[in-house]
């Protein structure tokens, strides 16, 4: 093991003594269940750490986190994420946070090859194409980029939306989608106020009769 990881075992250690003093039951406690009331689908960016940015403890919140924090109806690994968040823990909110500064946003803005990763960032530039008169009004490529973080993050709350799951939970109970974003410039998370509570909020074609 090289020196920078083995740091991470010595931070892990030095953090279980701080857990331990603070509350000498707290991992006999944490080993029996969680009941995370909130799912939070963000960017894998190392800057936007779920727990850290809302100053939660380990329990609070189930993660799912991929490249520009997207949702794909055919991503098997969301899906059972966010089928397990809302069906089994039955968490009352789905978050889906972005941020600015995102490498993932920024690639899918521009016409380079970045190989394997295009097919990921397909779905980001639907989401350009369909607001591109919106977009392209803006001339600063910061603020258009920025612009484009906000409308993929509305994008994916839709996307949710349109899930059987969400929709089956809608019908069954209450459950809140909301749109965040992460501002790694302030480190303010900013609420897009795009909060989905029902099936009213998205296309009739495509609410299912459930
Ligand atoms: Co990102």
């Amino acid at each position: 093991m090289d020196g920078s990881y083995k740091h991470l075992l010595k931070g892990n250690r030095e953090w279980v003594k701080e857990r331990l003093a603070m509350d000498k039951h707290y991992f006999k406690k944490q080993s029996t269940s969680q009941q995370p009331e909130y799912l939070w689908i963000g960017c894998s960016d190392s800057r936007v750490p779920a727990n850290n940015v809302t100053k939660t403890q380990p329990g609070v919140i189930f993660v799912h986190r991929n490249i520009a924090n997207v949702v794909i109806q055919t991503d098997l690994n969301l899906l059972s994420v966010l089928y397990y968040a809302v069906d089994i823990l039955h968490v009352r909110h789905v978050i889906v946070c972005g941020h600015y500064e995102c490498g993932g946003v920024s690639a899918a803005m521009q016409n380079e090859d970045f190989g394997f990763v295009n097919n990921w960032l397909r779905s980001i530039k639907e989401v350009y194409a369909q607001h591109k008169t919106e977009l392209e009004k803006i001339k600063n490529l910061k603020k258009r980029e920025d612009r484009l973080v906000e409308l993929n993050v509305l994008a994916q709350v839709h996307n949710l939306a349109k899930t059987r799951i969400v929709q089956r939970a809608w019908k069954n109970g209450s459950l809140q989608l909301h749109g965040l974003i992460y501002d790694c410039r302030t480190g303010k998370l900013n609420d897009l106020n795009c909060k989905m509570t029902n099936q009213t909020h998205i296309e009739s074609i495509f609410r299912y009769n459930l």
